[in-house]
Formats: C-alpha cells, structure tokens, sequence
C-alpha cells in the first residue's frame, strides 16, 4: 500500500517538477513562502515533521533548509521509504502523539512544528485532528516558533467527498465542539477558528504574532500559528 503510494509520488515529483520550476508551487510550499515574506520564518530551522508518512509529499518541500528535521510516523514501511528519502533526518517509527505528549522527542527546541494529521480519521482512542494533543505541542518548541497544521473548516464537505458512517461523523462534530467549544463544530470558518486558535495560544502563554488559514484544496486547510514566549 505504502510502496504503491511511494512510487507514485516519485513519479508524480518528476513530472511536477517542471510545472514547480515555472512557480506553480503546491499549498505547503506557497505558505513558507508567505511566512517567508512576513519575516516569521526560523534563519536556523529544527523542524518537527509529525506525521510525516514517506516524506516525498511535504517534508522534501522543506527539508533542504533544515538545520535539524526530526520525522515521526507510525507506519513502518512508510518509515522504511522515509529513512531512503532523508538520510540526514532523525526518522522514527512510532506514536508522534505520545512522543509529543510524553517528552519522548529527541529536542524540546523545534521552531517549526508540521502536523499533516489524518482527516478525516478517528485514532484508536477515539481522539480527532489534534485535539488531544495541541497543547503539548507547546512543551516542545523554542520561544519563537511556526506551527502549521491541517484543519478542516467543514466537515460536511470533506464527508461528502470521503463518505463515513453517520456515526463517525456525530463522534467527530462532538470532538469539534469540544475542541472549539462551539455547539455546531462540523463547521468552524477560518475566521471563527483563527480567533479560537488565537485565544488558545494566549491562554498557552505565547503571543500570537500571526494566525493565518490558507486553502490546501476545497475539503481543508493548513493554520499557520507564529508564536513567541510571553
Ligand atoms: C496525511 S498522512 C501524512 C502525509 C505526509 N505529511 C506527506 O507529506 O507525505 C498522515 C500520516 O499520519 C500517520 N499517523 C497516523 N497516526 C499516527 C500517530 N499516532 N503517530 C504518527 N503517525 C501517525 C499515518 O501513518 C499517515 O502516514
């Protein structure tokens, strides 16, 4: 399956590559760049790669500036292709979750945190997005840091395009309104959810020099958090 997967994105990077050479950038690419332009991006980037599967769709688009890349992924064959692909990366195979909640990353100092989590998927116990563990993303970053993770500002959108049971659906908007402590949490525009995010990185201690919701495609996005130690 993952093999599958991997070839294909080997192919795909090749055949994309002359369309990225004329500046047709993907998603992630184009929200470094704007980072870039606001001057929030790390000179000296320790990038935390969480979810990070064989690599070749979004960790090669910022691997090359990495002074430090450490990647997490519990699939291991996927970990297997990651390993070939990022020879100077510290790639693991496991929980990044509970690496993340439990102080078992190898650095406590990331300056940038990339959290391309599954959606729409339930973990094993029963947790969403990265509802569980947002808050301890925090007990493992520098005091300035760029957070980028997919959110999805409509579920309905997304379960239309990638059908589930009703009750996947129902155990998925009761963790979104808890999450966003709102009472209609399939859906939570990028306006509604900046200011929540906003409000629960004050609460976290930082400052939130920039929160920004960028279009991956028309099911989710990327939330870009720039933080700074109070
Ligand atoms: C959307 S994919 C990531 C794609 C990847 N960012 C890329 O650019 O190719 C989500 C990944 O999360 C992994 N995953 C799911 N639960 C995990 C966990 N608890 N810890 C680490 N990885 C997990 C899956 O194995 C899958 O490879």
């Amino acid at each position: 399956m993952v093999s599958k997967l991997y070839y294909k994105n080997k192919l795909v990077i090749r055949l994309i590559k002359p369309f990225e050479n004329k500046r047709l950038f993907t998603a992630l690419k184009l929200n470094i760049i704007t980072i870039k332009d606001y001057g929030f991006w790390p000179k000296k980037l320790i990038a935390l790669d969480a979810f990070c599967q064989t690599g070749l769709q979004w960790t090669r688009v910022f691997s090359d500036e990495a002074k430090y890349l450490e990647m997490w992924d519990i699939n291991a064959e996927a970990i297997k292709f990651a390993k070939k692909e990022f020879p100077k990366a510290n790639v693991n195979c496991g929980d990044s979750i509970d690496a993340i909640m439990n102080n078992k990353l190898h650095r406590k100092d990331f300056n940038f945190v990339l959290i391309d989590s599954p959606v729409p998927f339930m973990y094993p116990d029963g947790s969403f997005e990265h509802f569980k563990f947002f808050d301890s993303i925090f007990k493992n970053i520098a005091n300035e840091a760029v957070i980028m993770m997919d959110v999805v500002p409509n579920i309905e959108t997304m379960l239309a395009k990638h059908p589930h049971p009703k009750e996947f659906s129902d155990k998925w908007a009761a963790a979104r309104n808890q999450f966003y402590n709102v009472s209609n949490g399939a859906i939570v525009l990028p306006l509604q959810m900046t200011e929540i995010y906003k409000n629960k990185v004050e609460a976290l201690g930082y400052t939130c020099k920039l929160v920004t919701y960028n279009a991956r495609n028309e099911h989710f996005g990327i939330l870009t958090i720039v933080v700074s130690k109070k």
